[in-house]
């Protein structure tokens, strides 16, 4: 049997910096993302760019580098009963990494939907949303939360996932036909390992005024996007995603000045709305416009600021895509 898995990035139209404290988010699966081609092995070998990854088929092993997601997905997935089948493949991209659209949070799921599969080990989505997300934790030390993870997997196309990471109670959102959705590279790259990430939810926890300020207000954004987006009404939209931003770089202080010459870059352009999307410390940028305006305005864009944009649609979640069944005795 050999399989190919895919696992879509995100973008998060509202809702940063709430998914840790139990709050509301609003992302988008995206066409980019991780594609996975494999079959079951007696260990787990994958390939990605010339880079070889080498574990047992539980996880264990010597891992570095990406390696280090895929061991801790294969050790979480060992912890729940998978049985050790491992997994003999080749990762392609077109997921950018360290853009601040959920490229860790994909190859966790990539992983972890091939090794499910190749064991015959039956895991509903959110679940492997979870242990995606303790990989992360498990894996690299970031304490993150489920955004990335239920994106990749919850994914619907033309709809927006609304999703309460407390009580991980979910509904999807239709988007308006008329938005498109850009997503624009800052090119300042980041890793959340070495970013602030982990010291904004120590602060957060320890009840630092301007950051609890920043995740109430945001959470009502969230709610507030959504009546805007079911009632079609543009400058509402428009207005959120403003407030979202400044509150992102003034209350919880994770945008940066490329950031923010790119907001004003999309917004010059002709955006609707335009905000920081992620965790921040560099990554991208979330436009929103007319769709047919979008390619002006993702040009205009790029000619400001910016390194590379896309217009994206609301893309469904991760899938098995193809499946060939060898049977015994053919070449
Ligand atoms: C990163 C994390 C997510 C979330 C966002 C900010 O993408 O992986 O869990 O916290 O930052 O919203």
């Amino acid at each position: 049997m050999t399989a190919t898995f895919w696992a879509p990035g995100r973008v998060n139209l509202m809702g940063d910096h709430t998914d840790y404290s139990g709050g509301l988010v609003l992302p988008v699966a995206i066409h980019l993302g991780i594609e996975l081609t494999a079959r079951p092995a007696e260990r787990i070998s994958l390939v990605s760019d010339g880079e070889a990854v080498e574990l047992s088929a539980d996880g264990s092993g010597d891992a570095r580098g990406w390696g280090r997601y895929v061991a801790a997905v294969a050790l979480e997935l060992a912890e729940l009963g998978r049985p050790a089948v491992g997994l003999e493949g080749v990762l392609a991209a077109d997921l950018p990494r360290g853009a601040g659209l959920g490229s860790s949070g994909a190859l966790e799921v990539v992983v972890g939907l091939a090794l499910c599969c190749v064991a015959d080990f039956d895991l509903g989505q959110v679940e492997l949303a979870q242990v995606c997300r303790r990989a992360e934790q498990r894996g690299v030390g970031v304490p993150s939360g489920i955004l990335d993870q239920a994106a990749s997997l919850l994914g619907c196309a033309g709809k927006a996932l609304f999703l309460d990471c407390g009580t991980l109670e979910r509904r999807w959102v239709e988007l308006p036909r008329r938005l498109a959705i850009l997503v624009v590279d800052s090119g300042e790259r980041h890793s959340h390992e070495a970013s602030g990430y982990s010291d904004r939810r120590t602060e957060l926890e320890a009840g630092h005024p301007r950051r609890l300020r920043h995740v109430a207000a945001e959470n009502e954004r969230v709610r507030d996007t959504v009546d805007a987006l079911e009632r079609n009404d543009l400058p509402a939209l428009a207005a959120l995603f403003l407030e979202s931003h400044a509150s992102l770089r003034d209350d919880y202080e994770v945008s940066t000045p490329k950031l923010d010459a790119v907001v004003t870059a999309a917004l010059e352009a002709g955006a609707i709305g335009a905000r920081m999307t992620g965790g921040g410390f560099g990554g991208s940028v979330l436009a929103v416009a007319d769709r047919d305006d979008a390619g002006a305005v993702l040009q205009g864009t790029l000619e400001r600021a910016g390194a590379q944009g896309w217009i994206v649609g609301a893309s469904a979640g991760a899938v098995i895509r193809r499946r060939t069944d060898s049977r015994r005795g053919r070449a």
